[in-house]
């Protein structure tokens, strides 16, 4: 595949993104909404997730018939040539009538993502990012956000009940032991194009799946921060542990997350034990 027919895609994902952005936001606006069926416990589907879910299907397929495509509704396999789509990330935020959600879409060849746009159909944002030519929110260049360190940082931390809720306890407090400021603001895609545009300084999420984050892992890293690698062929399909963030607070926020699952570190951690590398499970 030349870089004509990744730019062709990377075009082609935009307008998609801004229709899709379009019906949800219609949906939003006439509180329809509000009515969902449960997936599992605060994991909402709703019509406008299985409508965008099918229009996309339907325009990538008929633009580019030979290409794999992966969504959240509908799943799919992983492919040399893949889509990979949330219709709506943040259903839960959309289902309740909070304006904090996105349509998410990600192009990969062969396991790297080469094009990733997230589309916030309320405010009107549009964030790219094309592999090795940068990240943009609405065509203007976007880069991180220089934090001097955790008490200079605000991290959105991630949760769903995939993860035990032990594990995202230790990491908040750890989060907090350390004197970063964090929230949790209920869409991955959203968190990762907040840490590109330098309005968060990192994202972290203990199990999210590839279309929850692919597209805005590459913003992130075509802004100029570090991302957690995310495993590609059946990995696609599973939950990973995912980390994004300015680059002077990444060693931090890993060991953070490495002390929240590590069994015998679960308890929470105190700044001084952290900065020493001293810490031991206390009572
Ligand atoms: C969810 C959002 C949320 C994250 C959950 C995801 P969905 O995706 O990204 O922020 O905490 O883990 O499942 O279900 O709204 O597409």
């Amino acid at each position: 595949m030349t870089g004509n027919d990744i730019d062709r895609r990377h075009r082609f994902a935009q307008d998609c993104a801004r229709q899709a952005g379009a019906i949800a936001r219609h949906y939003f606006r006439s509180g329809e909404a509000l009515s969902s069926a449960e997936k599992g416990r605060h994991d909402p589907v709703t019509q406008a997730d299985l409508e965008i879910d099918r229009f996309l299907i339907d325009q990538l397929a008929g633009a580019f018939p030979a290409d794999g495509i992966l969504t959240e509704e509908t799943g799919g396999s992983p492919a040399r040539h893949l889509w990979v789509i949330d219709p709506i990330d943040g259903t839960l935020n959309f289902a309740r009538g909070i304006a904090h959600f996105a349509v998410s879409i990600a192009f990969c060849i062969d396991g790297r993502t080469e094009s990733g746009v997230v589309y916030d159909p309320v405010s009107n944002e549009i964030f790219t990012a094309r592999r090795g030519q940068g990240a943009f929110c609405n065509g203007r260049p976007i880069r991180v956000r220089a934090a001097r360190g955790p008490s200079d940082a605000i991290v959105d931390a991630g949760y769903s009940l995939r993860h035990p809720a032990a594990d995202y306890l230790g990491l908040i407090g750890n989060l907090l032991g350390q004197g970063y400021a964090f929230v949790q603001n209920g869409s991955a895609a959203m968190g990762l194009a907040a840490v590109a545009c330098g309005r968060i300084d990192g994202f972290c999420e203990l199990s999210l799946k590839s279309w929850d984050v692919l597209a805005g892992l590459l913003l992130v890293e075509e802004a100029g921060g570090w991302t957690s690698d995310f495993p590609h062929g059946p990995g696609l399909l599973e939950g990973h542990k995912v980390l994004a963030c300015t680059p002077s607070i990444r060693q931090s926020l890993q060991d953070l997350m490495l002390a929240a699952t590590t069994p015998r570190r679960k308890t929470l951690l105190s700044s001084h034990e952290i900065r020493r590398g001293t810490a031991s499970a206390r009572p």
